[in-house]
């Protein structure tokens, strides 16, 4: 067993995972997640072939993220997770970037990713747009952007496995360009004029590059059991782009590396010859066919191994499904291709080169003896397939026969054993093959326009190159002791590792100063990052004269040129293997150096010299890893012999090319070796400028290119199998792959650097909770500084072991973020843990006393009504023992027991009936409805008017009705009288019949009232004008007014008789005088009589003046009479007389006529005035009666609601309902509207908030309401701060289903209390057990995380009911209450159904009070003080003593806990709320398992930042 550590995998096995912070990932076998802050060590037993990665990372990186550079800790653990993550999201992203390097996972299916919608969505955007996912098209526009800004050439390098995914992405960026190009000549059709007509343009151009794919793929793509459709070369193509038309393409050249010939003489089981054989064998027209002698596939040696192994499997691929192999579609493409690239001809050649090889591997030899290791002459057993081969490829049968049998040695010919004939047929057919895919490769060139030039063309500066290049392989590690080596690394490999070896230098180069780049862009201070750079072990492998390439080559020479080595060709590869030992023998074991100081340090020998591999192996230790290589046959290899005289015979050949390849001065030339060609196209491939002389080259073609960029693809799995070819991802087959992408050596260097890179905001986000003191962080203005402090915290303490720093600060800030190294973010990481461990401990101690206190609380609670119970019970007994002592027998005793609870029960009901029904009954009497009726039909009799007759013979009608209906429902009542729904209709009913009869009775006063008023108005009437009017008419008739002005005037009109004081001018203002007051008097008489007009004394006053004034007047006439006599004794009398004479006249007429006039206006007003005062009456008649009946209605309604809101308070207070609040039992106190003090403020008062609240006592106290009280109104009593309002929502009714009768169900939610423990748990079993005797059981499963049951259902092996082992309890049924979320006509039923059964009567008479009554006593309540101190107030039965439960046992500071305070704390960070009882520091709040405990201590000091949460309903309590 072992333990894992992060970033590490195992296969099957047990394994110990290390805690760590982070995920472990389940990827081939089902394991459960164990991503869980608080994971411990676990013990993971991993199935046979499967195996397990522990990813441990920081907390910021366990999503996904699309550029993992962006990754907080980069390491190959979190590289591994995102990928995989991201692989297996939906929809998958199997794109991502690590920087600027694009990493594809083969999705290993068709995607639509790669569709037109996708090139348009990337043509034109910004390299790495955060709006973008990673894509291919992304890094292909990248290219072409630059391409376009600085007309450098580009170069996008492709690497990976077989079957990553090369060749795919190769195919999308070549596509993507295309697009771009089309893009462009469509933009820039106006002004296309380019020249150059040389060069195909436009689409030609385009589709040939797709056509070119398709015939280099028919040639050089096979299928291997990792890919049915491998390309066995690699390819570099570079597209040319018009200098005219910007963005254009103009043409493309393709560059082939390393075509594996070995394919075209032999394959490994399962797998195929290169493509283009099957397809001529299958579809070739048949005429072509037999004219080039062909027949089916499996009558060919090289198509079907010698022993015929892979005769059957061709047709299908390698997969598990066998899907067939797409050959059908390939043909008629290659079809296609040739056409458009106009190469029938070169194509007749190629089936005849084709042909050729295929007979090539069918000819047989044979030694005379059958001896085929002798070195006598053997013979060709089937020569006819020598002359189709003669004929195919235009040589001379005859040589062509003597060349395959004998050899030229110096001058003299010796013939081949069967063996080495064999050997040199092989050689032959690949060396053909191998020409002839160059050919085919140089027409394409052409038909590209890429001309024949090769790479050194240098007709255009703008291009993008693509590299698809084979990635690193290793098919096995050093050859191990016991078993000799099956599939060794050779040529191949080296020659493909040192190309990957190569570019990976490459790809140091260019990214190294890059990330110093970045560093200075943050302004941090890095020196140099230092690496394991791999620059020595390319040189030792193919730079300078003692090279392994080079070492090769003298070998080689060696071995070609003497008789010894060409004896026994192991010699030759030993000696090369010799000789690089030689050159570069370590000094020291080198297998196990950690650093390499100098190239000798990058090769290693086999340790036993002894041993013969020893001497034919080495090893190289690649930047991906070590690759042992075995010398078999290498030589052989590099020399890649073809016989001189098979050379000088093809130069003859009547095909031109063909014998243009092998003339003889070329040839010789390129027989150099294997290995110098290699090297040489490999420089001219990368070659940095410094090498260019020495290498004898031009400069490397990726040199040449700015910019270069990255894809690595990876291959999800390796081989393909049925039903998993999605999202299926083998960690350790891609964890190497990634290694050998090199990716690995990214990671290390960028931990050279800071491999920790976080946001600052990020960084202060993890870390804060490093500082306990929140203050002091809040204090340190800069965000700078509060980093610095934190890092500090960590950097600083001398008990953090920081490692080897390489003489860097452990961290650094930047511009933008907080940089750290390995070191110290694991330290940081470590320490943020073990704080916030600390805090987890001191919030589950917290959370412990807490739940134990609420126990207690309950227990108490608990106690008055399990003593009621007993005493029940021992009420019960002594009846019996009672009656037992009578000499009863038990039984006897017991049925006179119940027949004296029944009778009882019976005198219950009698008194129930006297208590509830009588009363109703007797109010209904007291109405007298029959009388009120009578009453009204009277009074509609005496009502003049038809109308109001009708209305009170209506209203009579009404009350008759509402009377029967009434005592319809108090019927209903007595039938049924503990119906309470019965009851309260019957009560309301009556109540409503009092309202009516009330209502009738004020209504008929008013109607005798109104009549009564009527009939006044009109005697007045009458009366007036009877005697009131003539009276007045006499009073204007006398003519007072007359005389009065003819006094006023007659001092004027004899001025001169009055100046001769013939006239005593004071007598005459006093007869003036004495006139105007008596009239005066006589009006207010008059007045006063029109006010009472039916006053018999003021009528005789009136009279009495009329006839006072007429005396009066008559005297005043005499004086009158005495003065004129003195006027017209005096002068002028006559005359003046009768001009006195004539104006009294006058005046004596206008007095009549006005008289008149006034009599008529009377009469009209009189007349006007006696309708006037009947609509009048009854006007005011009406307005009365809204006023009253609005009075009313306020009076009513609010002494409805105050009625209810008391007496339901009153009712429930006596009920002591329980309700779970927060998981608290609480006791309703309240149940109503709350109203706010609006009395005071407005006195149109009204019910204004009507919404439901309930009033609770809480056993736990401070609340933020105390004592039942807001705004100054006293809702209930309650021990102080034990009061809290509450909206029902967040309530669950108890129900007492034990009391109601109704029985429990499976399903339903209970509560129940014991002596220890409040449990809440679902029913799944309801009924009896074989131990309960007789009383019903219930089975629970408890919800409670830990294992509170007893149970895993089953008692003695009976199964009552399946729940996890010890989460089941059994109950007694009539101990559990159901408990339900608050629904208010559930809580209805079951409070009335309470009431019921306690005898408490929320709505009876008793209950209401008179409104005065009411008032008085809210005025009293609000008057009445919170209770002032805990001893004023006796403790009620059910809330216990402080002193029984909150004292904090041992506790120094008394500490009383509270919880569920709506306390709120300003916004944190974190869910945290920090707080001290006495010296001890805890925490409570939401965080990982505690959950919603809310909850402070008292007497806290609550500091820092927090917040409560409050609104969660229940408490989560963790461990008991
Ligand atoms: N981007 C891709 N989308 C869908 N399938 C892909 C993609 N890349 C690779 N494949 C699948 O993987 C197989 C191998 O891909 P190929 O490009 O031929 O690999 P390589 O060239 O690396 O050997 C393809 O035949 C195809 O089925
Ligand atoms: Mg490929």
């Amino acid at each position: 067993m072992s333990a894992l550590h992060q970033g590490q995998w195992a296969e099957s096995g047990e394994v110990v995972v290390e805690p760590f912070w982070g995920e472990l990932c389940d990827t081939c076998c089902e394991l459960p997640e164990y991503a869980h802050p608080q994971a411990r060590p676990k013990l993971v037993t991993v199935p046979r072939g499967g195996s397990v990665t522990v990813v441990a990372m920081s907390a910021t990186n366990v999503a996904g993220r699309a550029n993992m550079m962006e990754l907080a800790d980069l390491n190959v653990g979190e590289l591994m997770h995102n990928l995989r993550i991201r692989y297996k999201a939906s929809p998958m992203e199997y794109y991502t970037y690590v920087g600027d390097i694009l990493i594809v996972v083969n999705p290993m299916r068709p995607t639509p990713l790669a569709d037109v919608e996708h090139m348009h969505a990337y043509a034109g955007t910004a390299f790495k747009d955060p709006a973008l996912r990673p894509h291919i098209f992304a890094i292909a526009e990248r290219a072409y952007t630059q391409l376009l800004e600085t007309s450098a050439p580009q170069a996008v390098i492709i690497s990976g496995e077989s079957g990553a995914g090369k060749t795919y992405s190769t195919r999308h960026v070549l596509d993507f360009l295309a697009f771009r190009s089309r893009k462009a000549a469509a933009a820039g059709a106006a002004d296309a004029t380019d020249a150059d007509p040389a060069i195909p343009r436009g689409s030609d151009s385009l589709s040939n590059l797709g056509a070119a794919s398709e015939i280099l793929e028919a040639l050089g793509n096979s299928k291997t059991l990792r890919n049915h459709n491998s390309s066995r070369f690699g390819k570099f193509v570079k597209i040319y782009f018009s200098h005219t038309t910007p963005g254009v393409i103009q043409g493309a050249f393709i560059q082939t590396y390393l075509l594996e010939k070995s394919r075209i003489v032999d394959q490994d089981d399962g797998e195929r010859n290169y493509h283009i054989f099957y397809l001529m064998l299958e579809y070739l027209d048949s005429e072509i066919r037999s004219e080039l002698g062909l027949g089916p596939v499996e009558s060919y040696a090289y198509l079907i191994g010698s022993t015929g192994a892979n005769a059957s499997s061709w047709r299908v691929q390698p997969d598990a499904a066998a899907t067939p192999m797409e050959d059908a579609e390939r043909w008629d493409d290659l079809l296609a291709a040739i056409g458009a690239l106009g190469l029938d001809d070169v194509f007749a050649d190629v089936w005849r080169v084709c042909a050729a090889i295929l007979h090539l591997g069918n000819i047989e030899f044979e030694a005379p003896d059958h001896d085929t290791s002798s070195s006598t002459l053997c013979t060709i057993t089937n020569p006819e397939l020598v002359s189709h081969v003669a004929r195919l490829l235009c040589v001379d049968e005859e040589a062509l026969t003597k060349t395959l049998l004998t050899c030229k040695v110096v001058s003299e010919s010796r013939s081949y054993s069967v063996d080495k004939a064999k050997a040199n047929v092989d050689a032959l057919a690949k060396s053909l093959y191998a020409k002839m895919f160059d050919k085919v490769v140089s027409a394409i060139n052409d038909a590209l326009g890429g001309g024949s030039g090769g790479l050194d063309s240098s007709r255009s500066r703008a291009w993008i190159g693509v590299l698809d290049i084979f990635g690193f392989e290793s098919f096995q590690d050093h050859p191990d002791v016991k078993g000799v080596a099956t599939t060794a690394n050779t040529f191949e490999q080296l020659c493909i590792n040192l190309t990957n070896e190569r570019l990976q230098r490459y790809f140091y180069d260019e990214l190294i100063p890059k990330q110093l780049e970045h560093y200075a862009a943050e302004g941090i201070d890095v020196d140099a990052i230092q690496y394991d750079d791999n620059a020595m072990a390319v040189d030792v492998l193919m730079e300078g004269k003692f090279s392994v390439l080079s070492l090769l080559d003298d070998a080689t020479r060696t071995a070609t040129s003497l008789p010894k080595y060409r004896a026994d060709p192991s010699l030759g590869d030993n000696l090369w293997v010799q000789l690089v030992s030689e050159a570069h023998a370590p000094s020291k074991d080198n297998l196990k150096l950690t650093k390499r100081a100098t190239e000798h340090d990058f090769l290693g020998w086999f340790a036993d010299q002894l041993d013969d591999r020893a001497s034919s192996s080495f090893c190289v230790h690649h930047f991906a890893g070590t690759v042992w290589y075995s010398a078999r046959g290498c030589i052989d290899k590099n020399s890649d012999k073809v016989a001189t005289d098979c050379i000088e015979l093809m130069a003859t050949s009547g095909t031109e090319w063909l014998a243009a390849c092998y003339d003889t001065g070329r040839a010789s030339a390129e027989r150099a070796s294997v290995a110098r060609g290699f090297a040489r196209q490999l420089r001219e491939l990368v070659c940095p400028p410094a090498w260019k002389s020495a290498a004898n080259v031009s400069g490397g073609e990726l040199d040449a290119a700015a910019n270069p960029l990255f894809v690595r693809c990876v291959k999800p799995i390796c081989r393909r199998q049925p039903g998993k070819t999605h999202g299926w991802l083998e960690d350790h087959k891609v964890l190497d792959q990634l290694q050998s992408a090199g990716m690995y050596a990214v990671i290390q260097m960028r931990q050279a650097g800071y491999p920790t890179e976080l946001d600052k905001a990020e960084f202060l986000d993890v870390y804060w909770e490093l500082e306990e003191d929140v203050k002091v962080l809040m204090d340190l203005r800069s965000e700078d500084d509060q980093i610095h402090h934190l890092a500090r915290l960590i950097a600083s303490d001398p008990g953090v072991v920081l490692g080897d720093l390489r003489g860097m600060p452990p961290y650094q800030v930047g511009k933008t973020k907080v940089f750290m190294k390995g070191s110290m973010a694991s330290a940081m990481a470590s320490a943020l843990r073990a704080v916030q461990d600390s805090k987890l401990t001191r919030m589950e101690a917290a959370a412990k006393h807490l739940k134990s206190l609420i126990r207690m609380s309950l227990v108490s609670s608990r106690l008055p009504e399990l003593r009621e119970t007993a005493a029940a019970r021992f009420e019960y007994l002594r009846r019996k023992r009672a009656f037992i002592a009578q000499g009863l027998t038990p039984e006897q005793a017991d049925e006179a027991i119940r027949r004296e609870d029944e009778e009882a029960a019976a005198r219950e009901e009698e008194r129930y009936v006297r208590k509830h029904y009588a009363p109703l009954q007797n109010k209904v009497d007291e109405a007298q409805v029959p009388q009120l009726l009578d009453a009204l039909h009277a009074s509609a009799n005496e009502e003049a008017s038809p109308y109001y007759a009708a209305e009170i013979r209506e209203r009579a009608a009404k009350l008759a009705r509402v009377a029967n209906a009434v005592q319809a429902t108090l019927d209903a009542f007595r039938e049924d009288v503990h119906n309470e729904g019965a009851k309260a209709s019957a009560a309301a009913a009556v109540h409503k019949l009092r309202k009516r009869v009330k209502k009738e009775e004020v209504a008929l006063r008013a109607d005798a009232d109104r009549r009564e008023a009527e009939a006044r108005a009109a005697a007045e009437a009458a009366h007036r004008a009877e005697r009131f009017e003539p009276v007045v008419a006499e009073l204007a008739d006398v003519g007072v007014e007359a005389a009065i002005q003819l006094l006023s005037e007659f001092e004027t009109a004899f001025a001169p008789v009055v100046e001769a004081g013939k006239i005593d001018v004071n007598a005459l203002h006093d007869r003036r005088a004495r006139l105007v007051r008596n009239l005066a008097r006589a009006k207010a008489v008059f007045e006063a009589w029109s006010a009472d007009i039916f006053s018999r004394k003021l009528e005789k006053k009136a009279a009495a003046w009329v006839k006072r004034l007429r005396v009066l007047l008559r005297r005043e006439d005499d004086a009158m009479e005495a003065d004129l006599v003195v006027v017209a004794k005096y002068s002028k009398v006559s005359q003046v007389r009768v001009k006195l004479d004539a104006a009294r006249e006058a005046k004596l007429a206008k007095l009549a006529a006005r008289r008149e006039e006034l009599l008529a206006a009377e009469e009209a007003k009189a007349r006007a005035a006696a309708a006037r005062a009947s609509a009048a009456v009854r006007a005011e008649a009406r307005r009365k009666r809204e006023t009253e009946r609005a009075a009313r209605k306020l009076t009513r309604q609010r002494t409805r609601f105050l009625r209810k809101l008391r007496a339901s308070a009153t009712a429930l207070n006596e009920a002591g309902l329980r309700v779970l609040y927060q998981n608290m039992p609480c006791e309703i106190r309240y149940r109503g509207p709350i109203t706010f003090n609006f009395a005071k403020r407005d006195p149109s008062y009204d019910v204004r908030n009507d919404e439901m609240y309930i009033g609770l006592e809480t056993p736990v106290g401070k609340h933020s309401y105390n004592s039942g009280a807001i705004s100054g109104v006293k809702y209930f009593k309650c021990y102080p701060q034990h009061g809290v309002f509450v909206e029902p929502s967040k309530l669950y009714s108890i129900d007492p289903l034990a009391e109601r009768g109704k029985p429990l169900e499976v399903g339903d939610k209970v509560w129940h209390a014991d002596s220890r423990f409040l449990r809440t748990g679902y029913v799944l079993f309801v009924g009896m057990t074989h131990f309960s005797d007789g009383a019903t059981l219930v089975g629970v499963r408890l919800d409670q995380d830990e294992a509170l049951g007893n149970t895993d259902g089953t008692v003695d092996g009976l199964r009552y009911f399946d729940v996890e082992f010890a989460r089941g309890m059994f109950f007694r049924a009539d101990e559990c209450y159901r408990i339900a979320p608050w629904d208010d006509s559930e809580a209805e039923t079951i409070i009335a159904d309470y009431c019921a059964l306690h005898d408490i009567d929320i709505e009876s008479e008793s209950g209401y009070m008179s409104d005065t009554e009411v008032e008085e006593k809210l005025f009293e309540a609000e008057q009445e003080p919170a209770y002032a101190d805990v001893d004023d107030e006796p403790q009620s039965g059910i809330v216990p003593s402080p002193s029984d439960i909150y004292q904090l046992p041992g506790s120094s500071s008394a500490a009383v806990m509270s919880a569920m305070g709506s306390t709120t704390f300003p916004q944190s960070p974190s869910e945290f709320a920090l707080g001290s009882v006495g010296s001890e520091t805890f925490s409570v709040g939401a965080l990982g398992g505690i959950g919603g405990l809310n909850g402070s201590i008292d007497d806290l000091v609550l500091e820092g930042l927090g917040s409560f949460n409050s609104s969660t309903d229940d408490i989560k309590l963790n461990a008991a």
